[in-house]
């Protein structure tokens, strides 16, 4: 499989929709489910930095503050909602789901253009496990994100991006992997067009992996 300069392409599993809401589109129509909990259980939280917190600490300033209805998600009852990890949480119902970029691509969003971008709206769609076979156009996996994407503008908001994270899937077998580039053009295009967005920015995570550096001791 000496093919290509010896290496093959991992990609990591996870598709995620984002649409942000702009200052400028007007959003009326998205139901907003606050609720109230009773504290039942206790935990007290001692130690020093470590437990106090000093993850994305710079300079003096925490970078993810929290944005109470500044970052939603669509559930998958269709309903907005404070957005909160594990974003996948009834999406990808049959794996355990953890923290995932998507919230930490929202606050960047939100810090970087804040009077753009206003209220930002996150669809999750990523399965689990899933091959990029099962994302083709009129597949399961497609047909959910394009009627989550449509319930998603419903109230006047803009799909802005959609982000790919998926492909180890199709790492695992020769003709999947060389056919992955040609399906995931195919995908992309078609994304494109079905939520008729033609020039809808695709972010993709790539990681390359070189079989030869890890053999070659
Ligand atoms: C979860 O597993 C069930 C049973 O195999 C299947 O029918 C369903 O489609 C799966 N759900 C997802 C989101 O993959
Ligand atoms: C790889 O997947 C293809 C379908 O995409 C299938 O026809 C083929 O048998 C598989 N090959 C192996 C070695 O599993």
């Amino acid at each position: 499989m000496a093919n290509k300069g010896l290496k093959l392409t991992i990609l990591f599993l996870f598709i995620i929709t984002y649409e942000y809401w702009s200052s400028h589109v007007q959003v009326v129509d998205f139901t907003y489910t606050g609720s109230t909990h009773l504290v039942n259980d206790v935990f007290i939280l001692a130690g020093q930095s470590n437990m106090a917190g000093r993850g994305g600490v710079i300079d003096k300033n925490w970078d993810g503050i929290p944005r109470p209805g500044k970052i939603l998600r669509l559930g998958g009852d269709l309903r907005w909602e404070d957005a909160h990890e594990p974003l996948h949480i009834d999406i990808d119902v049959n794996k355990t789901c953890g923290v995932g970029p998507g919230m930490a691509f929202a606050n960047a969003v939100l810090r970087g253009d804040p009077r753009r971008f206003r209220v930002v709206g996150l669809v999750p769609c990523a399965i689990g496990g899933s091959g990029i076979r099962e994302w083709s156009r009129g597949g399961r996996l497609f047909d959910g994100l394009t009627r989550r994407a449509a319930a998603a503008v419903q109230g006047g908001g803009e799909i802005r991006a959609v982000l790919w994270f998926q492909g180890e899937r199709d790492t695992l077998n020769i003709s999947d992997a060389e056919l992955y580039k040609e399906r995931l053009r195919k995908l992309f295009i078609d994304l494109r067009t079905d939520l008729k967005v033609p020039l809808l920015p695709v972010i993709q995570v790539c990681m390359f992996y070189n079989l030869y550096s890890l053999n070659s001791d």
